[in-house]
């Protein structure tokens, strides 16, 4: 492992606070990578790497030329977001402030705090999206309407 890479995985280690509902705690996280003549390898551990421990794994492939994923916010839930293969971009909104991000690399992931709502889109055909979860899923801890959902953040302001 050269320095930069070391460096960037103590950078890695995160408080265990959660900024929710801001764009601004959102942000990128570079994964160890070791790579050699057979190839590259990146890891992720909860509550190294990422601010939460891991409860859950989903993945989104085969996505169409043109598809949105997403369209909500959660209330509590903590995600890394990352493009294991191919490209999308990621939309944040807070309410007040938005923020589009690019994933194309497997080495980054993308650390997304509860009360964001947030769109994925502009996949490439070979897209692979993995996320991982601080919690089993649960529809209740969605807002899949946008207007609940901004009338939930107003409340708390
Ligand atoms: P959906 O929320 O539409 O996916 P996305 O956020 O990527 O647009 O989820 C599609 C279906 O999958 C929905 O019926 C809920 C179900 N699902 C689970 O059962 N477990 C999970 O961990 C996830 C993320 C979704």
């Amino acid at each position: 492992m050269n320095e930069s890479t070391a460096k960037s995985i103590s950078h890695g280690r995160i408080a265990n606070e959660i900024e929710a509902g801001s764009v601004d705690a959102c942000r990128l996280i570079r994964l160890p990578v070791f790579e050699d003549s057979r190839g590259a390898l990146s890891f992720v551990e909860g509550g190294r790497h990422v601010p939460f421990e891991i409860a859950r794994a989903y993945f989104l492939y085969g996505i169409p030329d043109g598809a949105k994923r997403g369209a909500h916010a959660h209330k509590a839930l903590q995600q890394l977001v990352i493009a294991i293969a191919g490209s999308f971009e990621v939309a944040m909104d807070d309410g007040r402030r938005q923020k589009v991000v690019r994933l194309d690399s497997p080495s980054v992931g993308l650390y997304i705090c509860p009360m964001i709502w947030r769109d994925l889109l502009a996949f490439s055909r070979d897209a692979v999206c993995l996320v991982l979860a601080s919690e089993p899923y649960d529809e209740a801890d969605y807002f899949r309407c946008r207007d609940e959902y901004l009338a939930a953040i107003k409340e708390r302001r």
